[in-house]
């Protein structure tokens, strides 16, 4: 069983998207995908509905998800934490507890080019073009991680 939380800042727009692929591309294997926030703005919300778009042109649902916030206990709770960019990063960072929890943490975009460590670009204040961006670097970065876990 492999637990994968995947974090951005509000939760509403980039991880839950990364959820509902990683979702959707492991639905065969023993899987756990969560998302989450390093912010609470949002807390209880459904995705941005432009996340629910571009999910749905792929044939993904997210209606279903809702915004939290990233807390300690997701270290015990998951085995990968991947963030969406250097700030939901050093966000998560800053509450590691020991090396065990830091390991746990990296940037998603280093599955495609290891230690690179580039940012998911945040798209909530851009266009929906911003959105197939951020879908398109998401699908290739969950693609590696199948790859790991398969
Ligand atoms: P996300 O995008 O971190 O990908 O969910 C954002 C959503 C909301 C805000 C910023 C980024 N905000 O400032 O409310």
């Amino acid at each position: 069983m492999s637990k994968i939380l995947m974090v951005c800042l509000g939760n509403i727009c980039r991880s839950p998207l990364a959820e509902g692929i990683l979702k959707g591309k492991t639905n065969h294997l023993d899987v756990v995908v969560d998302s989450a926030g390093t912010a609470a703005y949002h807390i209880g919300e459904q995705p941005d509905i432009r996340s629910i778009a571009i999910a749905k042109k792929y044939g993904i649902d997210l209606i279903d998800q809702r915004a939290r916030q990233f807390c300690i206990n997701d270290f015990d709770d998951f085995d990968k934490i991947y963030a969406m960019d250097t700030s939901n990063y050093t966000s998560i960072i800053s509450l590691v507890r020991n090396e065990s929890d830091k390991d746990k943490v990296d940037l998603i975009l280093n599955e495609i080019n290891p230690k690179s460590f580039q940012s998911v670009p945040d798209p909530y204040y851009g266009g929906d073009n911003g959105f197939q961006d951020v879908y398109d670097m998401l699908d290739e970065a969950c693609d590696r991680i199948v790859e790991q876990i398969g």
